[in-house]
């Protein structure tokens, strides 16, 4: 497996009888530093979002509250990911395309991104996005 390519980290959680807290920190726990958080909630049930790829963005994506799927297209290929637990989170390098789909009800997705907000940077087109992998990585 290539260090670029979309894939799970574990989250440091300290465990005790009152519960788990559980930490990001670049660089000991995340590959990149975090300019940025946002979350997705109050999603309806079987519900999607995302859809899109970034020029340059790298993001993690946890599971807060209740569970969802990902997939994902890039250099790596298609793959399935289904998040369901606060301390795992899926990295996605930059020039990966992903649709969060299945939703949980009441289910929160944190997002921690190494950009500022730039719409610039997206790639909302999938046969765009398709061409630009074609012609780079494949
Ligand atoms: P959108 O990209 O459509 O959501 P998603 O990809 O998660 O389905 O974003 C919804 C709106 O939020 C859109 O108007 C852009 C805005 N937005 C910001 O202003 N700042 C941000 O950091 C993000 C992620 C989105």
């Amino acid at each position: 497996m290539e260090l670029n390519h979309p894939r799970i980290l574990n989250i440091v959680k300290f465990a005790d009888l009152r519960g788990n807290l559980s930490v990001l920190e670049n660089p000991s726990t995340l590959p990149f530093e975090i300019a940025r958080a946002y979350w997705i909630h109050g999603v309806p049930a079987g519900g999607t979002r995302h859809g899109h790829a970034y020029y340059s963005s790298q993001e993690l994506i946890i599971a807060l509250s209740g569970s969802f799927d990902v997939i994902t297209d890039s250099a790596a290929g298609t793959k399935q990911f289904t998040l369901s637990r606060a301390d795992c989170g899926l990295y996605l390098p930059p020039l990966t395309w992903r649709e969060i789909y299945n939703t949980s009800t009441n289910s929160v997705a944190l997002i921690v991104s190494s950009t500022l907000y730039d719409e610039l940077d997206y790639i909302r087109d999938l046969s765009e996005f398709k061409q630009i992998i074609d012609n780079e990585h494949r």
